[in-house]
Order: structure tokens, then C-alpha cells, then sequence
């Protein structure tokens, strides 16, 4: 159920601009420029990741606000886990397990079931622990569930994807023939959700970063100069916003084009 009295004064305005009937049904964000955000103040890159922090717990207050089902944030990938020194990734690994410690009684009070994706398994088992509390805890909420995915590729996905479908067809041997894209689907770790509607990226970079490849195969993609520890609950509304003047086609022609009239020159000429 929406509690939009409890938006902000300014989210309502930008809310109430919203058509409520067509909401997105899940929103994935790329949450990036914490390094960035502190750099530009002389701060030290895990100040912008504990801000970035406050930017989670505030955008998904203001989700489950509006009564959205389905937010999933991109916190931490394979390639981060890889290729960021080690210090700044037990910082991260450190601030995942107090937002959990400190943000689970906030996720019961906004109704928030929280979730993961990715390979979880090789974090830490302190982390882990901590993940599996707060999952567990709030497994019962019915409004919005977030899901964070932490060590997570989108390839790496598709290879774990793949792995599981292949097993499952020598046990029930089938094959290769009789493989659809419901089978895939079924192998994600997002099996249990339905495709994002909107992709928001923060801070500019026109990519996707090896997020959900499968996934935002019709997604609406929109990019922001905001830098994610500047990001609020009206950024993602104002997101919503423009996502909902597009015009979505999913390989269609759209409703604007009007009535198509065949042109009997046009295809002689495709013919000839
Ligand atoms: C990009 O900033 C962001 C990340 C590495 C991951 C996002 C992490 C958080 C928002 C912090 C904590 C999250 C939770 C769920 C507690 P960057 O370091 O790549 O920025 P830069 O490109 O400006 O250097």
C-alpha cells in the first residue's frame, strides 16, 4: 500500500505529476560517483561511500513510500571485489554490515523486505551471517523488496544460469532443441522478479556496467550528472517521471505512429 503522506512536501509535488496507474514495476539503479562526490569536496573516498550509504536508505524509504515492488541497487560488483584495493573493499564489506545492523528496524517500520543477488557465498561469512539476519527478518514485509546485488556480474550470471539449466537437462533429458528463453529465465537470479521497467545510472557513464544484461533487454535507461551520495527520493520520482513520457515499444511500432498503409511502390522495390 502507497503512504504517499509521508513523502516530502516536494516529493508529493513531483508524485503528483505521476500517472499512478503506470508506475514501473521495478527499478534497478547503478549507483555510482561516491569516489567522485568526496574527491570534489577533498574527502576521502569512504566518506563518499558512507554517504552513498544514506542514499540507499533514503531512496528506499521514498520507494516503498510510493508503493514501488521491485528496487534493485547495484552495491557492489565482481569487478569491485577484484579490482579495488583491499582496504577499500573490507571498508565497503565493513558499511554493508552496519547498514544491515542499523537499517533493519527502518526496512520493518517502511515494510522493506530485503534480498540479494549475485555470489554471495564468497563474502565474507561475518557479512553473510549479517546478510541472512536481515533477509530472514524481514522476509514477511509485503511493500517494496529491495534487492542488493553484492558480488555480482551479469556474466558470471549467466555462466551460473547456464550451469543450472544444463544439469537440469541431463537429469530430466532433454535437449538442446527444447531450450527457451523461460528456461534461462528460470536459471537467473532474478527468477522470482519481473524485468526492470527503468535502469537510473548516477553520475554519467553511459554503460551498463555488466549489470542485468539479460534483463534490461527493454528497459527504459536513464542516466544522471547527479553523483549517487547526492541522490534523493525526488531523483528517482523525477526518474520516474521521465521514464513515464517515453514511449515503450518492446519491438513495436508505438502508439504514435498511426495507421500503416502499405505502399505497393515501396515494395517493389524491396522486392526487386
Ligand atoms: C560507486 O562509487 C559505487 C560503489 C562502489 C558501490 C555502491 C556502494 C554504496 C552506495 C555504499 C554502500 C552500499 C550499501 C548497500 C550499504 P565509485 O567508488 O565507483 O565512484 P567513482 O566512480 O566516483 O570513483
Amino acid at each position: 500500500m502507497p503512504r504517499i503522506h509521508e513523502l516530502s512536501q516536494e516529493e508529493r509535488d513531483v508524485y503528483a505529476s505521476l500517472k499512478v496507474g503506470s508506475l514501473p514495476k521495478h527499478v534497478a539503479i547503478i549507483m555510482d560517483g561516491n569516489g567522485r562526490w568526496a574527491g570534489r569536496r577533498s574527502l576521502k573516498r569512504f566518506l563518499g561511500h558512507q554517504q552513498g550509504a544514506k542514499s540507499v536508505q533514503l531512496v528506499t524509504e521514498t520507494a516503498s513510500r510510493i508503493g514501488l515492488q521491485w528496487l534493485t541497487l547495484y552495491a557492489f560488483s565482481l569487478e569491485n571485489n577484484l579490482r579495488r584495493p583491499r582496504a577499500e573493499v573490507n571498508f565497503l564489506m565493513r558499511l554493508l554490515k552496519s547498514y544491515l545492523e542499523s537499517n533493519v528496524q527502518r526496512m520493518m517500520d517502511n515494510n522493506v523486505r530485503i534480498r540479494y543477488i549475485g555470489r554471495t557465498q564468497e563474502l565474507p561469512p561475518e557479512v553473510q551471517e549479517k546478510m541472512r539476519w536481515a533477509e530472514e527478518t524481514t522476509a514477511r514485509n509485503t511493500g517494496t523488496t529491495l534487492t542488493l546485488a553484492l558480488n555480482y556480474g551479469a556474466r558470471s550470471e549467466m555462466v551460473d544460469a547456464f550451469r543450472g539449466l544444463a544439469a537440469e537437462m541431463e537429469r530430466k533429458r532433454i535437449g538442446p532443441g527444447q531450450i527457451s528463453e523461460e528456461d534461462i529465465h528460470r536459471h537467473l537470479y532474478t527468477a522470482h522478479m519481473p524485468d526492470p521497467d527503468l535502469l537510473i545510472r548516477t553520475s554519467g557513464e553511459m554503460r551498463v556496467s555488466n549489470f542485468l544484461l539479460w534483463q534490461i533487454a527493454y528497459a527504459e535507461i536513464f542516466v544522471t550528472e547527479r553523483l549517487w551520495p547526492d541522490f534523493r527520493g525526488i531523483h528517482l520520482l523525477e526518474a520516474i517521471a521521465d521514464f513515464q513520457r517515453r514511449e515503450r515499444r518492446f519491438g513495436g511500432i508505438g502508439e504514435s505512429c498511426g495507421e500503416v498503409e502499405e505502399d505497393p511502390e515501396r515494395v517493389k522495390i524491396v522486392a526487386g
